[in-house]
């Protein structure tokens, strides 16, 4: 099961072992990770579930679709490296991944 680091602003890290298949966001709201919502279930169109992913997992990921660049543009303190991580499908090849948490959504 590949692991996903969740970050808090505050540097609380939080460990989940997520499931292959499962987007990021689910990974985090089964297990209650703050500042990631989900609000619409994965829809695309709340932007409830925007982090930070660090490299290199960001250049990994390659680039969002037109709807989440839409979605990212109304997102709380956009940078970079945002994504959506309900658009973002939990691979082997991302076990480890730091995601980073914005502080306005905590
Ligand atoms: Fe709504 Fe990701 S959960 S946009």
């Amino acid at each position: 099961m590949p692991t996903i680091r969740f970050i808090e602003p505050s540097g609380t890290e939080h460990v989940v072992e997520a499931e292959s298949g499962q987007s990021v966001m689910e990974a985090a709201t089964g297990n209650l990770v703050p500042g990631i919502v989900g609000e619409c279930g994965g829809s695309c169109s709340c932007a409830t579930c925007h982090v930070y992913i660090d490299q290199p997992w960001f250049g990994q990921l390659g680039t969002p679709d037109e709807m989440e660049e839409m979605m990212l543009e109304g997102a709380i303190e956009p940078g970079e490296q945002s994504r959506l991580c309900c658009q973002i499908e939990v691979a082997d090849d991302l076990d480890g991944m730091v995601v980073r948490i914005p502080a306005g959504q905590l």
